[in-house]
């Protein structure tokens, strides 16, 4: 940490001592005053619920400018990584450092392609769900359950243990996901094929059967791979904060990544696409674009509780350079599959275009997010909408372990433990029974 010339100086209206409070520099972004002191010398807390202001670690793994709308993995560019890599190339990014040159990629895909079948006992774990289970309350389980069987990887301390538990999570991550899908049809598990990619192998996993090979489209598993490379990571979100509160305890990967996992699954966070997309349903329902005008009304009307899904975001007061590429892609996918004229889409399109000129939306910088177009593309590909987060969750994966290992490496990491502002009764006594 750089620290800068200039100090903060926090005065009291009471007369009480100034305190001095040093300022740090990161490489971009937002300079930070540094409060660990504050208690120590002034018996005061901050003040931060829900983190409006709060840096909660340093990083050196995504940063995000929310007024400019970028987003960068190790300092690139999404548009450059989501053009000219792939998934498999963005996790050795996110989790080393560095894009892996031609022999290293090689070496990675090889040891992650290794790791993607699951214990054949996992299987039976699954069947103690009901058959409806809701796909993330699947995951949830199924992930936690792998520290059960991966004895062998679930020492936090231990660089090797890390390093292997990163490489099954992200190898058997998209198999369980899979896995999860199967049981709800009622369909035999796929085991994994070493020759597809990475999202070839999901796509084989989720439609092929014993009785029919799945015909892998390029166009679709290029897709596929880019909403894996778009959701891969997200600087300090609602679920990698909690995988980090979650692990600074000194918990194993696979259960600090459980803690994401349902995290994740929250409507305002990554369940947002499976409400986005069950939201173009209603709308479409209810008559279409000329209703559009009526659900707007609404979304605005703030007794209604109504929030237009896949809109809004804490950080970017911009459009969020992940919807841009999103949106892209879903020309792609439905050009491919023939359903240009697709009734959502266009919803979707008018529903934008409508917000974007509205007052109530441009007045408070809320722009379309990722998932505002990810559930119609996955919806495209024949994904089956309450596995969208799931889905987000499979990707989310390596942007988690990266951020984790990250922590677990510095040697400054401590538990993570905030403190609170108390306003329940004062000490008081327990009276007998027949009193109270
Ligand atoms: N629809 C309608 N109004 C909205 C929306 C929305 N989608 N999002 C924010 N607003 C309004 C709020 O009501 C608030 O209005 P006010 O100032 O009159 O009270 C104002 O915009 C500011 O919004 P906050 O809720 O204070 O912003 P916050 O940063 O807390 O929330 C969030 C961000 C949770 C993403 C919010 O925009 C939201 O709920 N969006 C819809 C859900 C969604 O798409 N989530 C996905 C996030 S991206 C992801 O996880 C991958």
């Amino acid at each position: 940490m750089k620290a800068s010339e200039t100090k903060a100086t926090l005065s009291f209206s009471n007369g009480g001592q100034n305190v001095e409070l040093p300022i740090y520099k990161g490489t971009m972004g937002p300079d930070v005053i540094d409060i660990r002191k504050l208690y120590a010398q002034t018996g005061m807390f901050t003040y931060d619920p829900g983190f409006m202001s709060t840096a909660s670690c340093e990083s050196a793994i995504t940063y995000i400018d929310g007024d400019k709308g970028e987003l960068l993995y190790r300092g690139y560019p999404i548009e450059q990584l989501a053009t000219n890599c792939d998934f498999l190339e963005t996790c050795h990014l996110l989790l080393y450092g560095e894009l892996p040159n031609a022999d290293q990629k090689v070496g990675f895909t090889k040891l992650v392609t290794n790791h993607t079948m699951v214990n054949e006992q996992m299987q039976f774990f699954l069947r103690g769900f009901r058959r409806d289970a809701h796909p993330m309350a699947i995951m949830t389980g199924l992930v936690g359950a792998l520290s059960a069987f991966y004895h062998d990887s679930t020492d936090i301390n231990n660089p090797k243990h890390r390093e292997i538990a990163a490489i099954r999570l992200i190898a058997k991550m998209p198999t369980l996901v899979a896995m999860a899908y199967k049981y709800t049809v009622g369909q035999p598990y796929m085991y994994p094929k070493n020759e597809l990619s990475y999202a070839g192998n999901f796509l084989h996993m989720m439609f092929a059967t014993p009785c029919e090979e799945y015909k892998v489209s390029p166009v679709l598993e290029r897709a596929l791979d880019r909403i894996f490379i778009l959701h891969a990571d997200h600087e300090q979100n609602a679920s990698t904060s909690t995988v980090r509160l979650c692990g600074s305890s000194g918990t194993n990967p696979f259960a600090a990544i459980a803690a994401g996992v349902a995290c994740l699954w929250g409507p305002a966070h990554g369940g947002a696409n499976e409400a986005a997309l069950n939201m173009l349903y209603d709308i479409q329902k209810a008559g279409g674009v000329e209703k559009i005008g009526e659900f707007i009304k609404q979304v605005k009307d703030k007794s209604s509780n109504v929030k237009l899904m896949g809109f809004g975001h804490r950080v970017y007061k911009n459009y969020d350079p992940r919807a841009k590429l999103m949106q892209e892609t879903c020309k792609e996918v439905l050009g491919e599959l023939g359903l240009e004229n697709d009734p959502l889409f266009k919803l979707a399109m008018a529903l934008e275009k409508i917000a974007l000129e509205d007052e109530y939306f441009v007045s408070r910088k809320l722009y379309p997010n990722v998932d505002f177009y990810s559930g119609i593309v996955q919806r495209a590909i024949g994904i089956p909408v309450p596995l969208f987060t799931a889905i987000f969750a499979l990707a989310r994966t390596v942007g988690w372990i990266a951020q984790l290992n990250e922590m677990i490496g510095d040697p400054e990491y401590k538990i993570g433990r905030p403190r609170q502002l108390f306003e329940g009764s004062a000490k008081r006594d327990v009276q007998p029974i027949a009193q109270r």
